[in-house]
């Protein structure tokens, strides 16, 4: 039965982790999959989770299902810090949550109810996009096509993708990553999300907008700027929102699918046949990273410690962004690698070539996605100076 079967790659960033693990080099660099390192490049449990994990622990008194839309709780506390303390989508009843594992989960649930639901209706994303999104739309039977996101010397095209946004046909869905772009780190700026809501307006398009970064950016109500702009200006967005590597809870998959429909009305419709898909898929979540974050998110106390923790983590990675470009200088690249200090999120498009990242992992045991995404968080004020003369002796 199973002899036609051919073997296939290992996915391009996952198994990065396993190349990485086996390479001997004492000097080597971890620059690969997305998730935030400390100066010592480890991943840490952040000190809000632990104390929320000890409480629960204390607490806990059944393991029973939570049900296909997760722990209420938890969509309690996600919609407003997606959409905004007082949103007027809030007020209307217009939105709606449901638990999901990881916001992978919530792409495949988005995937699967506009297959369902929304017939005929490709979806386009951005030229690059998180490789990933290639692969969960057409698995759940979408046609996908592209818009360009970058242009040849390697800078934000938006120009070119507002002309492609223009011409995609009337009810598709366009996927948009509301900040911390991946791969790129090219985000827009308000001025040019105002357009894209023209635009999507004019076309009739359904705006998917994954947030799988919020907080990375410039802030946790600074990254939300699109997705609010859209939600509150139009009368459908879905949304899928992770707290993977806001709340360093990567493991426990933790993610959020947030449906924005025209009135209350409608979203309870939408939110009925959203039960399906997710009981079809896997029945109900998992709980625990769920219930960590409405125990933080519930408290005061742990709320504040959380947001003095990822104000850290963005801080350190936007301060590394501008260190790597000064370490460049010696060596006359500062200019050329420029856009690494002005990109933002965990990830940067730094323009290598697949045989630079080659021989970067060859011969320095410096590890990214081939095409010349960097995890910034990888980098570390020990390593930048390695780091700088590996990428000097491959330009
Ligand atoms: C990444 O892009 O590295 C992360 O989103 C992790 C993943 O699942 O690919």
């Amino acid at each position: 039965m199973f002899e036609h079967i051919e073997r296939v790659p290992g996915d391009a960033i996952l198994g990065l982790i396993e190349a990485f693990k086996k390479d001997t080099n004492p000097q080597k660099v971890d620059l690969g999959v997305g998730v935030y390192r400390d100066a010592k490049g480890n991943t840490p449990v952040m000190r809000a989770v632990k104390e929320a994990e000890a409480l629960l622990l204390k607490n806990e008194t059944t393991k029973t299902y939570i049900g296909s839309h997760g722990d209420p709780g938890y969509g309690e506390v996600v919609l407003p810090m997606v959409l905004g303390e007082g949103s007027p989508v809030l007020e209307a009843g217009r939105a709606s949550a449901t638990q999901s594992p990881g916001g992978t989960g919530a792409l495949r649930l988005a995937a699967d109810f506009i297959a369902h639901h929304l017939p005929g209706k490709d979806i386009w994303v951005s030229d690059p996009t998180w490789p990933n999104h290639l692969g969960i739309f057409p698995a759940a039977g979408l046609t996908l096509h592209k818009y360009p996101y970058v242009d040849a010397e390697n800078r934000l095209d938006f120009a070119g993708m507002l002309a492609a946004l223009q011409e995609i046909p009337h009810g598709d869905v366009v996927l948009l990553h509301a900040c911390c772009h991946n791969p790129t780190g090219f985000d827009l700026s308000r001025e040019q999300w105002q357009q894209v809501l023209e635009v999507v307006r004019e076309r009739g398009l359904l705006p998917l907008v994954d947030f799988a970064y919020q907080g990375f950016g410039e802030g946790l109500d600074e990254d939300a700027y699109g997705v609010r702009l859209l939600a509150e200006h139009l009368d459908e967005v879905i949304i899928t929102s992770s707290c993977s590597k806001n709340f360093g809870i990567y493991c426990e998959r933790t993610g959020c699918l947030i449906m924005v429909a025209k009135n209350a009305e409608q979203m309870g419709n939408v939110r009925s046949q959203v039960a399906i898909v997710a009981r079809e898929n896997y029945s109900n979540p998992p709980a625990h990273g769920g219930a960590i974050v409405s125990e933080i998110l519930h408290s005061a106390e742990l709320a504040a410690i959380w947001r003095e923790e990822l104000t850290e983590m963005r801080d350190r990675i936007n301060t590394l962004r501008r260190d790597f470009v000064e370490a460049l200088a010696p060596y006359g690249l500062d200019q050329k690698y420029a856009c690494v200090a002005e990109q933002r999120g965990m990830f940067s498009y730094t323009g290598l070539q697949p045989e630079q990242v080659d021989r970067l992992r060859d011969e320095f045991g410096i590890y990214m996605v081939r095409s010349g995404r960097a995890n910034v968080a990888g980098f570390s004020h020990d390593n930048l100076p390695y780091l700088a003369k590996a990428i000097a002796a491959v330009n």
